[in-house]
This record gives structure tokens, C-alpha cells and sequence, in this order.
């Protein structure tokens, strides 16, 4: 089974996954996590040309290619043979990024990303957890940290972007689950293990 989790800056991504990794470890799961962009080798450094504060310009266009680069390798190093060896795989972002980010942050066409998505042969997640905080609670949030070149983007990005992503949801509900991110850590925590047994229980049949 595939799971992803997307969010902007600061919706507490990291912390829902390494809880839903360590109950679905102790319930007797083989668990592989993944982060993108990056995790293989190459991805690793895509990641931080992708990131990495520049004076350059850097289109959407080029981010859209990194981003590709980065998931095509991915799919074929490491997701694939996970998901054929019984893994749960918990993805920190997936495509759903591109659109969020790179579409509806940056403007870039839906139809160039849905001709490279599309042409790339790539895996869809089974269930996605999409974590929805505000752009300013996003800014309050990570405001305390050294910010990257995508975090120090404007608050009225972040808006954009988050639109993206409830774009997304309404358009898959058999597949994305909304989550009110500013509850409590277990409150969020008991919701995304009910979803992810359930699926697991139906995936089973
Ligand atoms: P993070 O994984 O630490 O949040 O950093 C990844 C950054 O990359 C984050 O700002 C979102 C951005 N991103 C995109 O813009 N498009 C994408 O498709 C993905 C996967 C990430």
C-alpha cells in the first residue's frame, strides 16, 4: 500500500508520519518512508538544488523538471520494488505537490504537468492525508526556523497553494482525506490510523 501526505509548510506532516510508522511497525507492518523530493541518491541531490537559496530565477517550468527527474528515478529505485516486497510506503509529498505548488502557487499550465505526469508511467498513492492549516498559521509556525528558497515564498503563495490542495481533495474524495490540522497531535493521530486500517482492512478484502 501507498500512503502520502501533503500540507503546506508547518501542517505537522513529519510528526503524523513517524506515528503512523511506529503503530503500523508494531501491528507487524513492513514500513519503508520516502520523501520527495529527494530520498534515492540522486533524488538526495536534486533536493538540494531544488531548495538551495539562489540569486539565479528559477521558472516552474525548471522546478517542474527537477521535481519529474527526481520522482521518475524514485519510482524506479526504490518505490516500486518496496511496494512489490509488501511494504507500507509513507511518502512525504507526492505529485499532488506539483500541483499545489507548481500549478496553482506558480501558475504553471496543468496540462504540461499531466502530459510529463502522465508520459512517466508513475505510481498513485491508494490514500492521501492532506493536512490543512491557513498560509498565516503556516508562517506562524515555521517562522522560527532558517527557511529555504520555497519557504521564504509569500504569504499569498502559500494561500495559493493551499487552494490548490483543497482544489485536489474536492476533486478526489476516494482517495485524499482532509485533516483539520490545527487539532492536537492525538486527536490527528487516531483519525489518520482509523483511515489507514480501514483502507488496509478493504485493500485486504
Ligand atoms: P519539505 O519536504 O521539507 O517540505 O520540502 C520540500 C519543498 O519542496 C516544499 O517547500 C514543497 C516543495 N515541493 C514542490 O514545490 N513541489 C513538489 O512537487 C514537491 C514534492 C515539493
Amino acid at each position: 500500500m501507498f500512503i502520502s501526505f501533503e500540507g503546506i509548510e508547518g501542517s505537522g506532516k513529519s510528526t503524523q508520519i513517524d506515528l503512523l510508522e511506529s503503530h503500523l511497525k508494531k501491528l507487524g507492518h513492513k514500513v519503508a518512508k520516502l520523501r520527495e523530493p529527494g530520498t534515492t541518491l540522486m533524488g538526495e541531490k536534486i533536493r538540494d538544488i531544488f531548495l538551495q537559496d539562489t540569486v539565479e530565477k528559477v521558472d516552474p517550468i525548471t522546478e517542474a523538471l527537477l521535481l519529474y527527474a527526481s520522482r521518475k528515478h524514485l519510482d524506479q529505485n526504490f518505490l516500486r520494488e518496496k511496494i512489490s516486497q509488501d511494504y507500507i510506503v509513507i511518502a512525504d509529498r507526492y505529485s499532488d505537490a506539483t500541483f499545489a505548488y507548481q500549478c496553482f502557487g506558480k501558475g504553471l499550465s496543468k496540462d504540461f504537468i499531466d502530459f510529463i505526469h502522465n508520459s512517466s508511467d508513475l505510481l498513485t498513492p491508494d490514500l492521501t492525508f492532506y493536512m490543512d492549516i491557513t498560509a498565516e498559521m503556516s508562517r506562524e509556525r515555521i517562522s522560527n526556523r532558517a527557511m529555504d528558497r520555497m519557504e521564504s515564498e509569500s504569504i499569498e503563495f502559500f494561500d495559493k497553494v493551499r487552494k490548490g490542495y483543497l482544489e485536489i481533495v474536492s476533486e478526489n474524495p476516494e482517495r485524499v482525506i482532509s485533516l483539520d490540522a490545527t487539532k492536537s497531535i492525538d486527536e490527528l493521530k487516531d483519525e489518520i490510523t482509523l483511515k489507514t486500517i480501514e483502507k488496509l482492512n478493504a485493500s485486504l478484502g
